[in-house]
């Protein structure tokens, strides 16, 4: 280290940079937050330490903006006070320093209603200067949106500011809340193992050798699942922990391969009690920390109700545009696309966009793309109103519908002159996907979105299984859910159609958590793993310790897990789940600021007995 820029306390020499500082060793000690200072502090003697966010020297007096956790104040220097001054002459932007002086009111002119100590000053007597900083890639008060990666490399200097601060402070508001809940319902707060056994349930797992048993690999958890399951069958009744899970998944705006959970669990419990329990810790959170009444309970739609309104089991309620089939009217057309769908057993879904007629040829080139892109033959549309005269339909296929079915088409969407209808003609699961996304599309574009709106949904009813293109049967939610008792019987004979004993909670369109009644009966689990195809010796092999749970007194249970990342953007209205996470990873699952991952020595892998092949460069 150079001595002569020295650590914390030590004198500080010639700084490399031109700026000479005489030799202070640090006697202050803090009194009082920079953010937090108000009239009613006017006269008090104040010790304050911070950064210099910006400095101003008015050729004679010097003005400081001084900045902590708390927020910025101002701070003066006066000619008088001649060795403040003179420092205080020398500093640069993000130098660290701890002020005494008096808290002084500004004049009626000087006041900035802006900011929360603008009526005050400080009027600076002593300045220590704790240490120098080196011109920063980036000021933490630029307004100018920095670039990510720069963000991310240097997240230190990110973290500084006050959108940042505020992120992680209402971040720890409501996990703190989230716990008094839990603590005020018999919750026990209970850590699970990050070291985790790799199990078939969802995602791609993080894999983690083991140099005690070579050529063997923990996993790391996608969530606590089965360990809460395995306390429930414990007796420990109801559980509760802020979760770390791994997913080795392909990232978007809301998603991390490291993210966090409120996981909860609960025995004796029907799913009547978690959603009512969770819609009471929502309504607290909003109220306690937004200042927000929800208005409770929570509107409820069945996964296929939601399916066949907004073509997604994630819907945004906040705005119309809902889909509708028109199957029967559709059919009294000559319109060929819509014959073609409907004789190979599919059907006609549309959507009205409000005052859209007026989109021209080449947004509506966009749109067809679009459709196309998301799996779509094509995408039919038709103008109302508009340019040809009021009460008609313009567009290509306007000529093979009889006036009678356009009537028709008006009543069942809702359409009046000036709107467009957009028509996708294919299976129920292509129109749903097209449309679904098409509606947010389209509503952003047409700003239909209220932008003050807290849009909470329960989703209820999952099917249990999905069929893949192969014809394997997976679990939607995961292989530990219960089917509905009424549909049990349907297990054996029509899998696909069995629904589930599951539920998300939805906001605004995102999913923030999912959770379900489990299977709490050995043989129930067992014909699950054998409809998932996983055979009885690798049910055992993989998931032996919940089969063996299972059979020495398991009691009925299930429960819930929050996207803790999902909510704290929402609750902040935030773009990404980065913007609330202190040390996010990129969109490639890189940390810029250590530069994780990276290769190791050769030793290390020698220890674990793995040798690395080399494979292509990803990233
Ligand atoms: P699930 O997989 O639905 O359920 O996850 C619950 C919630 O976690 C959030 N989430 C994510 N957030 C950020 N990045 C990700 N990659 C990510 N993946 C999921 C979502 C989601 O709703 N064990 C079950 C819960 C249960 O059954 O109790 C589970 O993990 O907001
Ligand atoms: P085509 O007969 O393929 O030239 O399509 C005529 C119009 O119908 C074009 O605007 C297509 O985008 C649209 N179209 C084609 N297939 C479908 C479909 N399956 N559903 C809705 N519109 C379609």
């Amino acid at each position: 280290m150079d001595l002569e820029t020295g650590g914390v306390n030590a004198p500080l020499g010639r700084a490399g940079n031109g700026r000479s500082t005489k030799g202070i060793p640090v006697t202050l000690k803090r009194t009082d937050h920079c953010g937090c200072l108000r009239p009613g502090d006017v006269g008090r003697q104040v010790v304050l330490a911070g950064w210099v966010q910006s400095y101003r020297d008015h050729g004679g007096v010097v003005f400081v903006d001084l900045r902590d956790r708390s927020g910025v104040v101002q701070v003066v220097f006066h000619p008088e006070a001649a060795a403040a001054h003179a420092l205080a002459r020398q500093l640069r932007n993000e130098d660290v320093v701890l002020i005494r002086g008096a808290v002084t009111a500004r004049g009626p002119k000087a006041v900035n209603p802006k900011i929360p100590t603008g009526w005050i000053e400080v009027v600076a007597e002593q300045i220590e200067v704790v240490n120098q900083a080196e011109p920063p890639p980036f000021l933490p008060s630029q307004p100018e949106a920095v670039n990510e990666d720069l963000r991310l490399k240097y997240r230190y200097l990110d973290l500084r500011r006050p959108e940042m601060t505020e992120a992680l402070t209402l971040r720890h508001r409501v996990t703190k809340l989230m716990r008094d809940f839990g603590d005020e319902h018999g919750f026990l707060e209970i850590e699970t193992p990050m070291l985790y056994k790799s199990t078939p349930e969802g995602a791609r797992e993080f894999l983690v050798p083991s140099r005690l048993h070579p050529g063997a690999f923990y996993a790391l958890p996608q969530s606590p699942q089965l360990f809460k399951q395995t306390l429930m069958v414990a007796g420990l009744d109801r559980y509760l922990q802020i979760a770390r899970c791994f997913r080795d998944e392909d990232l978007r705006a809301d998603r991390q391969p490291e993210f966090t959970q409120l996981d909860l669990e609960m025995s004796f419990v029907d799913r009547e009690d978690v959603i009512n329990l969770v819609t009471e810790l929502l309504r607290r959170l909003w109220k306690q920390v937004l200042d927000v009444e929800l208005a409770t309970p929570f509107p409820r739609l069945s996964w296929r109700q939601a399916m066949d309104r907004f073509g997604v089991d994630r819907p945004d309620t906040r705005f119309g545009l809902e889909l509708r089939d028109v199957s029967a009217a559709a059919a009294q057309t000559d319109c060929a696309v819509f014959q073609q769908a409907l004789a190979a057993g599919g059907c006609v879904q549309m959507i009205a966009a409000p005052g859209a007629a007026g989109l021209t040829r080449r947004q509506l080139d966009q749109l067809t793309e679009s459709a196309r892109q998301l799996g779509a033959k094509g995408l039919a549309w038709l103008k109302l109103g508009g340019e040809s005269e009021a009460g008609a339909m313009g567009g290509p296929i306007a000529k093979f519908i009889p006036a009678a079915v356009q009537q028709e088409l008006r009543r069942l969407t809702g359409a009046s002159d000036g709107d467009l209808l957009l028509a996708v003609a294919d299976t129920r699961e292509i129109g749903w996907r097209v449309l679904g996304e098409l509606r947010s599309t389209l509503a952003r574009q047409l700003n239909l979105i209220p932008p003050d709106r807290h849009d909470f949904v329960w989703i209820v009813d999952f099917p249990c299984l999905e069929r893949q293109a192969g014809g394997r049967l997976v679990a939607r939610h995961h292989p530990f859910t219960a089917p509905l008792d009424e549909d049990l019987p349907l297990l054996a004979s029509r899998p696909e159609e069995a629904r589930a004993k599951a539920y998300d909670i939805v906001l605004n369109g995102v999913e923030i958590g999912g959770g379900s009644i489990r299977i709490h009966q050995r043989q129930v689990q067992a014909r699950m793993f054998a409809l998932l195809g996983i055979s009885p010796e690798e049910a055992q092999r993989k998931f032996g310790f919940l089969l063996d749970a299972l059979r020495f007194g398991a009691p009925p249970h299930g429960g819930i897990a929050l996207g803790l990342d999902r909510l704290v953007m929402l609750m902040l209205k935030r773009q990404s789940i980065r913007d609330v996470m202190a040390f996010p990873k990129t969109q490639s699952g890189a940390d810029l600021m250590t530069e994780a991952p990276s290769p190791v020595e050769p030793r290390q892998l020698q220890e674990l007995a793995i040798g690395v092949i080399a494979g292509p460069k990803r990233g």
